[in-house]
């Protein structure tokens, strides 16, 4: 079968303004529990996409692995190349599709490194072996071979024995706190909802629905 033929229907309950909480960030929650409710494989899974100082746009997955208040949470090296972009251009943007539910959620802001202390809290949770990939791998550079890598994760073996494997200083997190969010909602003959939260200068939220 061809792309092209597939046309799915969507038959999911639409998106009122009366069902939608004041905060998105309670909203994105919601919609995220649903998610995972149903089943979703990886329901935090997100595209993140940056834009260097010259405007060169970028776009990768990311895991979201916090949402609070101030914005969305995601853990990477701070050496790759999302975080020059980033480093250049602290403006940037995620999209969360939960394609099975018909759902997609955009989201833009402008991102910051969160402290050292969370960052450190979140890495002491992770398992020993993500742990210690996090300090073998330079993050998008070029290697010669996959054994190359591993004698790599071999040597920080070596190094961290059975002792503590500390936050590297080249990685932790980033919050992208949002200026907009869009809730999507796919709905029979493609007439779909779209509600879209706009940060105001007094920190509260304008809603408006968008045309499909
Ligand atoms: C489902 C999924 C989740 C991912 N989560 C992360 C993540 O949380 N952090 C990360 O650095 N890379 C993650 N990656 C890998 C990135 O997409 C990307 O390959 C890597 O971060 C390098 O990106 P960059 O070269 O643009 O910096 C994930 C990939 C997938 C497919």
């Amino acid at each position: 079968m061809s792309i092209d033929e597939i046309r799915e229907r969507y038959s999911r309950a639409g998106l009122s303004e009366t069902d939608l909480s004041p905060d998105p960030i309670l909203q994105f929650e919601q919609w995220l529990r649903d998610a995972s409710d149903a089943g979703v494989f990886e329901p935090g899974a997100a595209c993140l996409a940056t834009a260097s100082r010259q405007g060169e746009p970028s776009a990768r997955m990311v895991l979201l692995k916090g949402v609070e208040e101030r914005g969305f949470i995601f853990f990477t090296n701070y050496g790759s190349p999302k975080a020059r972009d980033l480093a250049e251009n602290p403006r940037a943007a995620l999209v969360v599709a939960w394609v099975e539910l018909a759902r997609q959620v955009r989201i833009s802001g402008s991102v910051e490194r969160i402290s050292r202390e969370a960052s450190a809290r979140y890495f002491e949770s992770r398992p020993a072996g993500s742990r210690l990939s996090a300090w073998a791998s330079h993050q998008s550079e070029v290697i010669d071979s996959r054994r190359a890598l591993e004698e790599q994760m071999q040597r920080v073996q070596a190094r961290f024995g059975d002792g503590d494997i500390p936050l590297p200083p080249f990685w932790g997190g980033y919050c992208l706190s949002p200026m907009q969010i869009e809730f999507w909602q796919g709905r029979p003959d493609r007439l779909n909802d779209r509600l879209r939260y706009r940060r105001q200068a007094e920190g509260h939220w304008v809603v408006e629905r968008l045309e499909p």
